[in-house]
């Protein structure tokens, strides 16, 4: 255990804007108690949900005050009673146990504090390759992509996969897998700074959302066949109009509503057009199959250490800039993802 008894920690006390709803409060280190394990927080990137649960508006509404931030990187520090090894719940016996000293990285609503108390089968071990502030990054976006596309959009090589925020959090993520694949990559962005960055991570096209329609350049560029999957954090218009460039047999995955509109799905054009329309909710899956969490951990470990996939980090900033790196990823207008310093 750590030798300090009180740690800072951001506290959303009422529900509002991010910027002016969040406080920075001494609180009790809290003890990790059997299967948990205590870890230092040392980076904390910023997720939308963040900003949602600074609103009230997410589908977890934790009783106020509470800490917000839903993925670090840290390392562990104490072991709980009776909690022999911590270690990903992937029943795997060659899979190296996990201990204090080791560098994990981990998903749950309350670490943006210098301390956090996780279960020892939620932890997983950081990939060489990637310091604290971007291994922040790797968990909830690339799982995301991940099982997008290859759990649910099954994807072949030599696919075509369009990306809308294609420089955003996971959309970054998914250009990144979609091209490690094999796949061929179109992006969707918001403006062209953007632009140049999904350019650089691989993507063959890149079209500035409101400059073309993207469904007549997805629809050229592949002969008239449109796109086998696609890829939608966005939602509203850009879903709709995915229907237009959507290859037969191909596949939208619904990821998100980032444009604020959720979209209806027609069935009589799915039907007609051959298409599927599938949903991922990637927060279910570590508990509704969390061998499979592990296993998909495994392959992003596996390609980030091959230099196949990287956290696109957009900005750093210090502890006490948490609440104003929230606020700016409630704009829309950031690149990759924010992270913010816990502690050195
Ligand atoms: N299904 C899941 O399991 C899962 C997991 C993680 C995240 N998500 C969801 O995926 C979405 C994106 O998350 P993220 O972390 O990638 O966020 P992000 O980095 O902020 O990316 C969102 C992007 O959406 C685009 N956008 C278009 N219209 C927008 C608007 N009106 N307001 C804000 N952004 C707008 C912006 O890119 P351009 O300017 O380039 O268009 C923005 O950068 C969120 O809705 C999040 O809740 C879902």
């Amino acid at each position: 255990m750590p030798e300090q008894t009180t740690m800072r920690a951001w506290l959303v006390t009422r529900t509002g804007e991010p910027s002016e709803v969040l406080e920075l409060h001494d609180v009790p280190v809290p003890t990790p108690g059997p299967g948990e394990v205590l870890v230092r927080v040392r980076a904390v990137a910023v997720n939308f949900p963040d900003v949602l649960l600074a609103r009230g508006e997410y589908q977890v509404r934790p009783e106020l005050p509470f800490t917000p931030g839903i993925e670090l990187s840290g390392e562990i520090v104490a072991i709980g009673p009776a909690t022999d090894a911590a270690g990903p719940s992937d029943g795997d016996p060659d899979e190296a146990a996990l201990g204090v000293g080791d560098r994990v990285v981990a998903t749950k609503i309350g670490v943006l504090a210098e301390y956090a108390v996780l279960a020892a089968s939620d932890v997983h071990p950081t990939p060489h390759s990637l310091d604290d502030v971007q291994a922040a990054g790797l968990m909830i976006a690339y799982q995301t992509a991940w099982f997008a596309l290859h759990r649910r959009a099954q994807l072949q090589a030599g696919e075509t996969v369009l990306v809308h925020a294609a420089a955003g959090g996971v959309g970054s993520a998914a250009v990144q897998l979609a091209v490690a694949a094999g796949a061929r990559v179109i992006g969707v962005v918001g403006s062209a700074a953007k632009a140049d960055v999904v350019r650089d991570a691989g993507a063959e096209l890149v079209i500035v959302r409101g400059e073309q329609d993207f469904a007549a350049v997805v629809n050229e560029a592949t002969e008239g066949r449109g796109a086998d999957v696609v890829f939608d954090p966005v939602g509203g218009e850009s879903f709709e109009r995915s229907t237009k460039c959507i290859a037969f047999e191909g596949r939208i995955v619904v990821i998100g509503f980032a444009g604020g509109t959720v979209p209806t799905v027609r069935a009589n054009h799915a039907l007609v057009k051959n298409y599927g329309v599938l949903g991922l909710h990637w927060g279910l899956y570590p508990t509704k199959n969390p061998a499979l969490v592990a296993e998909a951990h495994a392959e992003l470990v596996r390609l980030a250490d091959a230099g196949a996939i990287a956290p696109l980090v957009g900005g750093v900033v210090e502890f006490e800039d948490a609440p104003a790196a929230i606020q700016q990823l409630a704009g829309g207008a950031t690149v990759g993802r924010l992270v913010v310093r816990v502690t050195p």
